[in-house]
């Protein structure tokens, strides 16, 4: 009788493997805490613009919880865990803009985008360092790229004068 055998390795190959873990890693923790820090500002933001604001913020954490999933995924799939604990979130992730408190809306949707732009500097390193390594991956860096700089636009068109 012959044992089922498992299928530990995909069609990708090591280098992809470990390009995809290196790069969609730093996304993964920044998206995560993108999900805490949007809610964070989604409960406290007051001022002009409440509803459209308090409602805009939740639309962006659903969104990065849901490429974190995406990109967490994608790593898991090709074989690799991914460490995105909370404690490591916190400590790898760059302390977020949004402060503790009552915030006015113009200040949070400015922080919120401070922290936009600092994932989005990996999502490009991942779009840039994925290219030779794994264009599967880097596919989901790119979609990654498109909503979260649709999301900061309608962040941003708050703000701009
Ligand atoms: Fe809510």
């Amino acid at each position: 009788m012959s044992k089922i055998q498992t299928v530990s390795q995909t069609a990708s190959n090591a280098d992809a493997v470990t390009s995809t873990a290196q790069f969609l890693s730093p996304v993964v923790l920044g998206l995560q805490a993108l999900t805490i820090n949007g809610k964070q500002a989604h409960w406290h933001v007051r001022g002009a613009n409440f509803i459209g604001v308090h409602e805009l913020l939740d639309t962006v954490v659903a969104h990065a919880g849901e490429w974190a999933d995406l990109a967490a995924e994608r790593i898991v799939a090709l074989g690799l865990p991914i460490d995105a604990r909370l404690a490591t979130v916190a400590a790898k992730v760059p302390a977020t803009s949004v402060p503790a408190g009552f915030v006015t809306s113009d200040a949070v949707v400015r922080d919120v985008i401070t922290d936009i732009d600092a994932i989005l500097a990996d999502v490009k390193a991942a779009i840039d360092g994925l290219d030779e390594f794994d264009q599967s991956s880097q596919d989901i860096a790119i979609e990654i790229m498109r909503g979260l700089e649709k999301d900061r636009w309608f962040l941003f068109a708050h703000v701009a004068e």
